[in-house]
């Protein structure tokens, strides 16, 4: 990867052949991406907001206030028939044999606000969820969703990455029945534990991701990822040909970018 560093030396971005990856707020960043330049905002946003989901919080007005301002910037940048991807599920509570509703209070509010939902679709995705609460007899969650919305339901869907001969075996209708149990991102996998590093816990296997751009993009088309953790969908816009944009807070997680991107190197 290329990189580029701030006056002080700094790493800002790291750079491959189709896009970038920048470091910082991406409600910031966001403000530098010009109108309707973007095809597909494809992300998994922290599911708990700016807080984890405590009793004063249980609806998720607060993870809605913190989404909010995201989709307003989402809906400048998209094209008119672009669409945003994200996963949002429910969490467990900490204090209490139950789950709190925070992605469907979103899913609310973002439909309040003008926002179509598309489709949502079912990841199944045992090794990553949160198990059940300790000492609570619940059956552990086994899925997540994936929200596909837009501000017109007429938006540009490829029907046929839903039956590319790859991947048609493991998507049962709006189930993606992925065997998530490490096999595709091996690569990765290898290059991190050469430093010596985990996994990034919260990352999603790059086949997830796309599937998502192939659905919902053109060859050529601008993919933008605002919460890109380990670079996992900016790697896949990589390889399918897209131009993309990652934002990520965390610098921690540099190494993580860089493993991914290797595994291209390494083919
Ligand atoms: C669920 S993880 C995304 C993981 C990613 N899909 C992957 O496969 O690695 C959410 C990410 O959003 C980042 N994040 C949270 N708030 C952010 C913000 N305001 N701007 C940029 N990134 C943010 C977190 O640091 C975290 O890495």
């Amino acid at each position: 990867m290329t990189e580029s560093t701030t006056a002080a030396g700094d790493r800002r971005a790291l750079g491959a052949e189709h896009g970038s990856y920048h470091w910082g707020d991406s409600l910031a960043l966001l403000e530098g991406v010009p109108d309707g330049s973007v095809r597909a905002v494809v992300c998994s946003p922290p599911f708990e907001g700016p807080q984890l989901i405590a009793d004063e919080d249980r609806a998720g007005a607060c993870s809605s206030d913190w989404l909010m301002p995201f989709f307003g910037q989402f809906e400048r940048v998209l094209r008119p028939d672009g669409c945003v991807a994200f996963e949002l599920g429910g969490l467990w509570l900490s204090d209490a044999p139950g789950k709190a509703v925070q992605h469907a209070g979103a899913v609310h509010a973002l439909a309040k606000a003008g926002w179509r939902l598309v489709q949502d679709f079912y990841y199944y995705n045992p090794q990553l969820l949160n198990p059940e609460p300790e000492g609570a007899a619940r059956a552990p969650d086994s899925v997540t969703p994936i929200w596909v919305m837009a501000r017109t339901h007429d938006v540009h869907y490829d029907v046929s990455a839903l039956r590319h001969p790859a991947r048609a075996p493991f998507v049962r209708g709006n189930l993606l029945e992925f065997d998530t149990s490490g096999v595709y991102d091996r690569a990765y996998e290898k290059t991190l534990a050469e430093t010596s590093l985990h996994p990034y816990v919260d990352r999603w296997p790059t086949v997830v991701p796309e599937l998502f751009v192939e659905l919902l993009t053109r060859p050529g088309d601008l993919v933008l990822d605002p919460f890109a953790g380990s670079g996992a969908t900016c790697f896949a816009a990589e390889r399918l040909g897209r131009r993309w944009l990652g934002f990520e807070l965390d610098r921690g997680l540099e190494q993580h970018v860089r493993a991914m991107f290797a595994a291209r190197r390494a083919g």
